[in-house]
């Protein structure tokens, strides 16, 4: 039986840092209070660079540490909530920036959740066999939906990017995953006009539809009760339990929210934590964060690491795997 192994992983983070004494000064807040409920310090911005732009970075050192070139590529799957544009797919537009030739591409948007839904495509496409070496990015723009002047958002969000190369092997490296949607309270987390159900107008653009809209509150309720719920799923289908995992790499929304989820698996001391320097990247949170851990050699090879999202959609996605890196 094939499946699928990750053999590089690469992230690209803009220079540009926004600190919270610098959002101190664009709305009502503080750093005291950003750190002590959030846990977030610092977000990287873009500026000028689009999508595509941060995951071609991304993917160009994913690919480095994989040793391979672009044209070995068979498919490259781009997971974002901020497209270069409705279409041409942010996809396409990084299979021409890294000129990988031979390559299918697609996006998915699965919200945060959209690095572990590119990672379960990938996998099972390999292991099916129709495909040998398959790019997936997470990557995102998130202060181009930003709305600067709401507090209570603004301060969360950063732009970045994380990318995985997977080839075929028939060892098994990915154990299992578990993905989920609750599209009823999709109303929790969007973006209200822009697409076909309200296009874009004068009007949308006045009313300051464009930009993202939260509950936080009630985000914050269900968030630790998905990801909980996912990392359990996601190990019992891998017939393991929490005290086998050596690694929790979660989606890095609140740092309350990942304590919390931590303490309730009673794995405080064995996860991966970044959002102090990143803020939320939504799809390039998990991807920019198992870069990190792998970089950093928090990871060793077989131990069991666990990939653990939520997202609006909602959506929610974790995955098992043996490290093989
Ligand atoms: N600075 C200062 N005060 C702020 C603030 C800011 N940046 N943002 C909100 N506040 C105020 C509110 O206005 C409110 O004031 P009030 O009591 O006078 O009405 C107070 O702080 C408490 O607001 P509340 O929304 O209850 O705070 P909270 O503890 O729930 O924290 C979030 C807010 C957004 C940090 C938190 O709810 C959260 O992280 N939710 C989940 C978000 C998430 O996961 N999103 C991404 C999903 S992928």
């Amino acid at each position: 039986m094939k499946s699928a192994k990750i053999v590089g992983l690469g992230k690209y983070l803009p220079p540009k840092r926004l600190k919270n004494s610098d959002l101190e000064k664009i709305v009502d807040t503080t750093d005291q209070w950003i750190t002590t409920r959030t846990g977030i310090k610092e977000r990287r911005i873009a500026m000028d660079s689009s999508s595509s732009e941060l995951a071609h970075r991304a993917a160009k050192r994913a690919l480095k540490d994989a040793g391979l070139k672009a044209d070995d590529l068979d498919l490259i799957i781009v997971a974002s909530i901020t497209p270069d544009n409705f279409f041409p797919s942010t996809a396409c537009r990084l299979q021409n920036l890294i000129k990988a030739r031979n390559a299918a591409a697609f996006d998915i948007s699965a919200a945060c959740s959209g690095f572990v839904y590119g990672l379960t495509c990938a996998w099972q496409l390999i292991g099916g066999g129709l495909y040998k070496n398959v790019l997936v990015v997470g990557s995102e723009v998130l202060s181009s939906i930003t709305d600067w002047k709401d507090r209570s958002t603004c301060v969360l969000f950063g732009d970045g990017a994380g990318a995985a190369v997977l080839t075929q092997t028939n060892k098994k490296s990915f154990l299992s995953a578990h993905l989920g949607a609750d599209g009823s309270r999709g109303n929790l987390l969007h973006i209200p006009a822009g697409g076909s159900r309200m296009p874009a107008t004068c009007q949308t653009v006045d009313q300051n539809l464009h930009t993202i809209k939260m509950k936080g509150n009630e985000l914050f309720r269900v968030a630790v009760r998905i990801m909980v719920d996912a990392a359990k799923v996601a190990l019992s289908k891998a017939d393991l339990k929490t005290k086998d995992l050596d690694l929790l790499v979660p989606h890095q929304a609140n740092k309350r929210i990942i304590d919390a989820v931590a303490k309730t698996l009673k794995i405080k001391d064995k996860v991966y934590y970044n959002l102090a320097r990143y803020g939320n990247m939504s799809s390039a949170s998990c991807a920019v964060a198992l870069c990190e851990a792998y970089q950093k050699a928090k990871v060793k090879k077989g131990d069991i690491v666990v990939l653990d999202t939520f997202g609006g959609g909602l959506v929610w996605g974790s995955c098992v795997l043996k490290w093989t890196l």
